[in-house]
């Protein structure tokens, strides 16, 4: 856990509540968080979910793994503890959206399950909404993909610590989503999701 280094500093509530704002949307804010490794398809599949939820009237907003490091995290790499803090920042972020109403759709690695356990307790702690959707795909395929060329270059030694090839990715072991993108469409992937949505009772 993260230490708090300001002192004499305390959470100011405003006078409109996630209720408020939840009437105000029509609709309650939550996070869904793709896990798995490069290329398997997290970025594809929340821009497709983004666009289904839109269609229905329902505000999302993505964060997105590259995006997201070319911005707030481009102070940092990828040695364990710098996706540890990447992390630990995207589960932060997460949670405002989810505080504003809006649905946030997360798509990092995010390789260590002991980081992704923590924004699932982060958002728990506030009663906030956090699925978590394995969006599982065989390395072979994922290299074979290589939509970046990155996995050529990790092969070749040119990039260090990639994961899947020099660097871990811990599977989750309870997600409330399993999707084998090697043997899904694109289109079951996304309902799947919607219907899991639905069946919740997160979107009507
Ligand atoms: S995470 O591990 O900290 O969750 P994140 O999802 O933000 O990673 O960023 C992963 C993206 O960064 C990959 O899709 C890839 O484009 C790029 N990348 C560059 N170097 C690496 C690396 N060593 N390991 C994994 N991804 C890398």
């Amino acid at each position: 856990m993260i230490e708090q280094k300001a002192t004499n500093v305390t959470w100011h509530d405003g006078d409109i509540t996630i209720d408020d704002r939840a009437r105000l949307l029509g609709q309650r804010g939550a996070t869904l968080w793709f896990t798995g490794l490069s290329g398997s398809g997290k970025s594809t599949v929340a821009v497709a979910v983004e666009n289904a939820l839109f269609q229905r009237g329902k505000l999302c907003y993505r964060l997105d793994g590259d995006n997201i490091r070319l911005g707030i995290n481009k102070n940092l790499g990828f040695s364990a503890e710098d996706r540890t803090e990447n992390i630990r920042r995207i589960g932060e972020i997460a949670k405002l959206f989810v505080d504003s109403g809006v649905i946030a759709l997360s798509s990092f690695i995010s390789p260590y399950r002991a980081d992704r356990d923590k924004v699932r307790a982060l958002h728990a702690e506030s009663g906030f909404a956090f699925i978590e959707i394995f969006v599982d795909c065989s390395l072979a395929e994922a290299e074979l993909r290589d939509p970046k060329g990155l996995y050529k270059k990790a092969r070749a030694g040119e990039i260090k610590n990639f994961t899947g090839i020099d660097d871990p990715y811990e599977a989750p072991t309870a997600a409330e989503i399993h999707m084998h993108t090697d043997q899904m469409t694109l289109d079951e992937e996304v309902a799947v999701i919607i219907a899991y949505l639905e069946k919740q009772g997160f979107i009507v």
